[in-house]
């Protein structure tokens, strides 16, 4: 039997567009009580007028993945607005044009490893205590296919890839006594506006094959409804096609 999403309390971090504004929306649509948070203010804005027309509990923060007092302001506007955070994703990632070690320097290093990994550290540290609390809470992490099958998409980018896997992991085993569950999903090419972000833009052909960030949504709703004796650890899910 899976669990109802509704009225469940789902902090998205990386919620103004792809994977995670596609996993903000359907957790809305399932019923649960969603706080969505990214940099861009109006694209949050944006979703949160859809959503408001559909009568539906979705909250925005505006708010820098990668600066911990504002994670920390985060959790707490949540905890104030919706309750204790049942559900945490962590969709917020980015990449560099500069990705091959032949551009990369430290700057662009530090920059990929403080999005994609550091600050999925910072917003969970924000919400594990109150979680503790209620000895319930399941966090869910964005990693990338990147993070375990060699490829070109640079080596920052597959370091910290890889980097939020181990953190994953390591927090379930760590915090499963405190009921707490993690889950980190691998999604192969997505059809997002990363892809913008790369040095060569994947052909229409390929971005036609890719998933979109539904699919992923949908991998991320699953896991989420599993009841609370049951976690799936590592889930990866690519185009059918490539
Ligand atoms: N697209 C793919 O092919 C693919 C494949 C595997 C894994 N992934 C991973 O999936 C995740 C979602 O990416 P996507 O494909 O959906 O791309 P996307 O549409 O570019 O979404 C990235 C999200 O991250 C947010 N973000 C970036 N930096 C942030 C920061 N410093 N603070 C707060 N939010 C920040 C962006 O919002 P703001 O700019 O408004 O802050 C945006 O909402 C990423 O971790 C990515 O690495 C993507």
């Amino acid at each position: 039997m899976t669990v109802s999403l509704k009225d469940q309390v789902v902090l998205v971090v990386g919620a103004s567009s792809g994977i995670g504004r596609a996993t903000a929306v359907m957790m809305a649509r399932e019923g649960a009580k969603v706080m969505a948070s990214a940099r861009r203010n109006e694209r949050l804005l944006e979703v949160k007028a859809k959503m408001a027309a559909e009568g539906l509990v979705f909250e925005v923060f505006a708010a820098d993945a990668t600066d911990v007092s504002q994670m920390n302001r985060l959790a707490e506007a949540t905890r104030q607005k919706l309750g204790t955070v049942n559900i945490l994703v962590y969709a917020a990632g980015t990449n560099t044009p500069d990705r091959s070690m032949l551009r990369l320097r430290p700057d662009i290093w530090d920059g990929i490893v403080l999005t994609n990994l550091n600050s999925a550290y910072y917003i969970t540290q924000a919400v594990l205590p109150a979680m503790r609390e209620v000895r319930n809470g399941h966090l869910i992490y964005i990693s990338s296919i990147s993070g375990h099958t060699p490829d070109i998409s640079g080596a920052a980018y597959q370091a910290a890839k890889r980097g939020l896997i181990g953190l994953s992991h390591a927090i379930r085993v760590e915090e499963k006594e405190n009921g707490i569950r993690t889950t980190v999903i691998c999604p192969g090419l997505v059809d997002t506006e990363l892809l913008d972000k790369r040095p060569v833009k994947p052909t229409p052909e390929m971005r036609a094959q890719a998933l979109l960030p539904e699919d992923v949504a949908e991998a991320i709703l699953a896991c989420a409804r599993l009841p609370p004796r049951a976690v799936i650890p590592e889930l990866t899910i690519v185009g059918s096609a490539l």
